[in-house]
């Protein structure tokens, strides 16, 4: 795992951005892992500016989402879909065709669907660059504690802690949906760089678990221990619980001067 911590929550998100743009930039036809939730907003509001600067296309980006409610309506407000449509999709070239969610409808086989959604990803390369935020008890996407470290996208129920946490997000009288199409651990495993975002001092007992607990289906982002190429973005509060902010802060610093050398290593 590489720890990178900075400052404040606005440099979380232009690092992540950075992370993407070079991928868009080094292939031809990227394909990217995207996230919903309160974190990565300010990324994709830093990938919005990019673009409408013309520094940034779309084009030939397929995207894959980690998570969609079960059974909502893509055209609710609450769905993933509309999600993604009002905080990226609408804002920049990308073809709608070419961006996927794990849906399943009313009347679908949760169980096809899931094996369905796994094929469309391998269909497509398998996924680049995975974008995760992490739940405040260690979930990425949908990936509720007790998840197999094995598993691929399926149908999950949510934990009181993730309706709870989420429920800020549902006007008074707007149904919660308690259950979630969601890519599985090994499918996140699968990606060949995941960059995990985390900001707020809420998230601070999680990281903690994720970096230096064992690995353990209790925390499911523990996992990325087992990553070849996980990338940890923080800010200075979400890393306030970790003991080795010291080394990470070293280590980065190193890594920094092999770039300037050699320029970055990414193995898309
Ligand atoms: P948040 O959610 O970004 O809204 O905190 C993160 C997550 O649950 O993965």
């Amino acid at each position: 795992m590489q720890i990178i911590i900075y400052d404040n929550a606005q440099q979380v998100a232009q690092s992540a951005a950075q992370w993407v743009k070079e991928l868009i930039n080094k292939k031809p036809d990227p394909v990217l892992g995207l996230a919903t939730g309160s974190t990565p907003i300010s990324l994709y509001k830093e990938l919005v500016a990019q673009y409408t600067a013309g520094q940034l296309s779309f084009k030939n980006v397929s995207t894959f989402n980690l998570d969609e409610y079960h059974q909502i309506d893509p055209a609710n407000p609450q769905s993933y879909r509309s999600f993604m449509h009002q905080n990226l999709f609408k804002h920049v070239d990308i073809d709608t065709n070419n961006t996927s969610l794990p849906t399943c409808a009313v009347g679908e086989n949760p169980r096809t669907q899931g094996l369905a959604y796994e094929q469309k990803i391998k269909q497509a390369g398998g996924i680049d660059l995975q974008i995760l935020g992490i739940g405040g008890n260690g979930h990425i996407g949908f990936n509720e504690p007790t998840s197999s470290l094995s598993s691929r996208t399926r149908i999950k129920t949510l934990t009181q802690q993730t309706i709870s946490d989420n429920s800020r997000l549902f006007k008074q009288g707007e149904v919660q949906p308690t259950m979630a199409m969601t890519m599985g651990i090994a499918t996140i495993m699968d990606a060949r760089y995941v960059v995990l975002m985390a900001t707020g001092a809420s998230k601070a007992q999680a990281v903690k678990e994720m970096i230096t607990g064992g690995v353990s289906a209790m925390c499911p982002a523990s996992a990325l221990q087992m990553h070849e190429n996980a990338i940890v973005l923080l800010d200075q509060a979400a890393a306030s619980e970790l003991g080795e902010k010291n080394y990470y802060q070293w280590a980065n610093n190193e890594n920094r001067k092999l770039i300037e050398d050699y320029g970055y290593f990414h193995n898309y």
